[in-house]
């Protein structure tokens, strides 16, 4: 068994905001996948190569590698340094999205992913997290909302939405979004059969947050007895 907690869903359901928190409980490590997807899209970007297909020799050159940041927090380098707020906009995440329907893409960043399992357990947060990646993953859970509150919390995120833009349209991107990463054939966004499903419609974040903490932890309280 993969000592992870593998946090999947759809965009802007909560679930870096929940991960984290659970890390920082359990005083373990936070992977965030998407920056993954991100980061390649933001590099072809930058050398003008067309999202449809990124060359496998192109993905040879990316270097990603996750380092502690001035809070001593892990966070994706590429290229030798941090992307920040630069992979948190709009575009990047239309971009991510494209390119991470391609087979070669996903075959890189499994992996750049599996390597992050080791002796001490981490949370990891992605789409296929407990689906593709870590199948065996000691904890699985898939976070989601509805479509409409999806939209609302990514509308209060500062930097991630164009300026100025309206509910309807950040409704429209996310569902594009929900389309692709739903839709496509390999490594569809969908929740493991093994996964607890939890809808944060309704929720606070620290709702979920001890709803997640509340299963792991009583995990491992029965193991010890
Ligand atoms: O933060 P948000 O949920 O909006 O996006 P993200 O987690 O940063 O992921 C950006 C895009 O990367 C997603 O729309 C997916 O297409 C892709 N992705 C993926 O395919 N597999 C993952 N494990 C993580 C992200």
């Amino acid at each position: 068994m993969s000592k992870v907690i593998a946090i999947d869903g759809p965009a802007a359901s909560g679930k870096s905001t929940v991960a984290k928190a659970v890390a920082e409980a359990l005083h373990i490590a936070y992977v965030n996948t998407g920056s993954l997807y991100r980061a390649v899209a933001l590099a072809a970007q930058r050398a003008g190569i067309p999202l449809e297909t990124i060359p496998e020799g192109f993905l040879k050159t990316l270097r990603l590698t996750y380092r502690p940041d001035d809070s001593g927090k892990y966070e994706l380098e590429l290229d030798g340094a941090f992307p920040g707020a630069e992979l948190r906009t709009a575009e990047v995440a239309a971009g991510a999205s494209r390119v991470a329907a391609q087979p070669a893409v996903r075959e890189f960043l499994l992996g750049v992913q599996r390597g992050f399992a080791g002796e001490r357990l981490i949370v990891m947060e992605g789409r296929d997290i407990g689906t593709v990646i870590f199948p065996d993953a000691e904890y699985k859970f898939f976070v989601t909302a509805t479509p409409e509150e999806r939209a609302r919390r990514r509308l209060a995120q500062a930097g991630e939405v164009p300026d100025g833009a309206t509910l309807a349209e950040v409704a429209r991107s996310i569902a594009e979004r929900d389309r692709q990463d739903s839709c496509r054939p390999i490594a569809p966004l969908k929740p493991a059969p093994d996964a607890e499903i939890i809808d944060t419609t309704g929720m606070t974040i620290p709702e979920v947050v001890a709803a997640i903490l509340r299963r792991v932890g009583a995990d491992s309280t029965q193991r010890r007895s």
